[in-house]
């Protein structure tokens, strides 16, 4: 971490924060294009689409109660907790592509997400939530109320992000001081614009990886490494010059 970004760090009022599938990695939450990813191994457009689900709808609800699970069995880890702790001495926002909800699960206040959420589910057909829905035999959860089919609330391919909380992302990126960027290879937009959109605006980019993404030439600074190592470094800087200067 370059002198440059300690002292941003120590005197920002705003952080703002993109997470992608790399922060719960160390959850034992699988990433979607890393050599072990999910698209690896299955493909988007027989899972992760209206249309795929509509044509087979056991098959995605079967593939995202698997999800479901092994989410449900993650527990936050330490770049989720230091997220949680930096939110408690400076103003921050995370915005996250992740469905795993550990971010709120950590204990974060202000979180955006962007693609919905894997514990919820709603109905196709009148669009009522529910919650812990339970697949039939055949593998689908139909809706008490009209008996339309019940879906993840997870944002597929071509449909649009919850226009709240796109809004809402904009507005804390063109705000920010610093903007971190951490655990996204930053290959799917909007989210992938937000760190540009920050620099433009000023903001002090930095990008938390393990390796080299879409984004990397486009941020001030790199720091390469684990989330779950490089995450709680960082915080730590930023309460250590709080408590200095206090
Ligand atoms: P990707 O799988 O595309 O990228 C994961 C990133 O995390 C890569 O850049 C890895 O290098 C990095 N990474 C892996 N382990 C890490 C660790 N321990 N610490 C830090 N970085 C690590 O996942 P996303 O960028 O989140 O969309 O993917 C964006 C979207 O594409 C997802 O939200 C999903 C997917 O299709 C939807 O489902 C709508």
């Amino acid at each position: 971490m370059s002198p440059e970004l300690r002292k941003i760090l120590s005197e920002a009022r705003s952080v703002v924060v993109l997470t992608g599938a790399g922060v719960s990695a160390e959850s034992g939450i699988a990433t979607f294009r890393d050599p072990d990813g999910l698209w690896q191994q299955f493909k988007p457009q027989e899972l992760a689409n209206i249309d795929a689900f509509l044509a087979n709808p056991s098959l995605v609800q079967r593939w995202y109660a698997e999800r479901r699970r092994v989410v449900e069995e993650a527990e936050p880890n330490p770049a989720h907790r230091a997220l949680a702790l930096l939110d408690t001495v400076v103003e921050t926002t995370i915005i996250t592509q992740n469905v795993d909800g550990l971010h709120h699960q950590s204990g974060s206040r202000n979180v955006i997400e962007l693609h919905g959420n894997i514990r919820r589910s709603y109905c196709v057909d009148c669009g009522g939530k529910s919650d812990n829905p339970q697949l039939d035999a055949q593998g689908i959860a139909h809706c008490r109320r009209c008996s339309g089919l019940i879906r993840p609330d997870v944002v597929w391919f071509g449909e649009m992000l919850p226009v709240e909380a796109i809004r809402m992302a904009y507005e804390a990126t063109r705000t920010a001081d610093v903007f971190l960027s951490i655990g996204t290879g930053a290959e799917v937009s909007p989210a992938a614009d937000l760190p540009i959109i920050a620099g433009r605006h000023g903001a002090y980019t930095v990008e938390m990886n393990i390796r080299r993404s879409a984004i990397s030439d486009f941020v001030d600074e790199i720091v390469s490494g684990p989330a779950g190592t490089t995450v709680p470094d960082l915080v730590s800087v930023v309460l250590d010059s709080r408590q200095t200067s206090t």
